[in-house]
């Protein structure tokens, strides 16, 4: 499980990130929807400390993340896995040697820099490879795949550190319906196995597709959290609604 309590979060040019964000993530996939400018990238970018909360709580576990020591955290991170828009491969290299850096955060420093794996490290990734579909693909060049190929390397990188949790940054904001369809179903089945998967999405549609929970955001608070059963027209016009629900003062 994971546990966010009373999360704040205000950027230097004193824009409001998050105000007060209380949550809980169970296995599942968690859609998070709100406007631009919301705090949707701020709180799923608080979860693995890329950005640090002034105040408030982030649990994985028995692991508080928002005050973890540089050790702490580096053992925390191999359980919370991310993907990204523009999905942050090394273009130049093979799949598959993107997909083994998942495991870096594991290895010795030198064993990675040297570009060390081991023969079951090597395994896996093939075998993860296969499991998004892409198992005729482990030598090509990432630059030389598709954009929901390569967000399916990523989907497989991700897996590699064999997180509890996947935070995904808008994964399907660049993809074609079919694409977005696949990366979709993909999270969908790591969901049924028991991870938790949070994904920031701008569309309404896909997050009632494939979403089990939602949350909302509108100036950096939760104004919706429930089942996607849930999300009715008055939860939208909450979520979407152009003036902060509660001031900032
Ligand atoms: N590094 C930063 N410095 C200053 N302000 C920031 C920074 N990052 C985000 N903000 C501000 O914090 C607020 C929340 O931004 P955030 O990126 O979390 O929104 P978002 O919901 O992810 O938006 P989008 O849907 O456009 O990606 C916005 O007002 C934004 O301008
Ligand atoms: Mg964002």
């Amino acid at each position: 499980m994971l546990t966010i309590t009373g999360l704040n979060k205000t950027y230097p040019n004193h824009k409001r990130g998050l105000k007060d964000v209380t949550l809980t993530f169970t296995p599942g996939v968690t859609a998070i929807i709100g406007p631009s400018g919301a705090g949707k990238t701020t709180l799923l970018r608080s979860i693995n400390r890329l950005i640090t909360p002034e105040s408030g709580t982030v649990v994985l576990g028995d692991q508080e993340i928002r005050t973890a020591n540089a050790k702490a955290l580096r053992r925390v991170r191999r359980q919370i896995g991310m993907i990204f828009q523009d999905y942050n491969l090394i273009e130049e290299l093979a799949a598959i040697d993107n997909v083994l850096h998942g495991c870096l955060g594991a290895k010795s420093w030198l064993a990675g820099i040297l570009g060390r794996y081991t023969a079951a490290e090597q395994e896996r990734a093939l075998r993860l490879l296969s499991e998004v579909g892409l198992a005729d693909f482990a030598t090509q060049r990432c630059a030389d795949l598709s954009g929901g190929q390569k967000q399916r390397v990523g989907i497989a990188r991700a897996l590699m550190q064999e997180p509890q949790v996947i935070l995904c940054d808008e994964p399907i904001a660049s993809l074609d319906p079919a694409s977005t369809q696949a990366v979709m179903t993909l999270l969908t089945d790591l969901a049924k196995r028991g991870l938790m998967i949070i994904v920031n999405l701008h569309q309404v549609d896909i997050a009632r597709d494939y979403a089990d929970h939602i949350v909302g955001v509108n100036h950096g608070q939760i104004v919706f959290d429930g089942p996607t059963s849930a999300l009715d027209e008055v939860a939208l016009a909450k979520i979407y609604h152009k003036e902060a629900v509660v001031t900032d003062a």
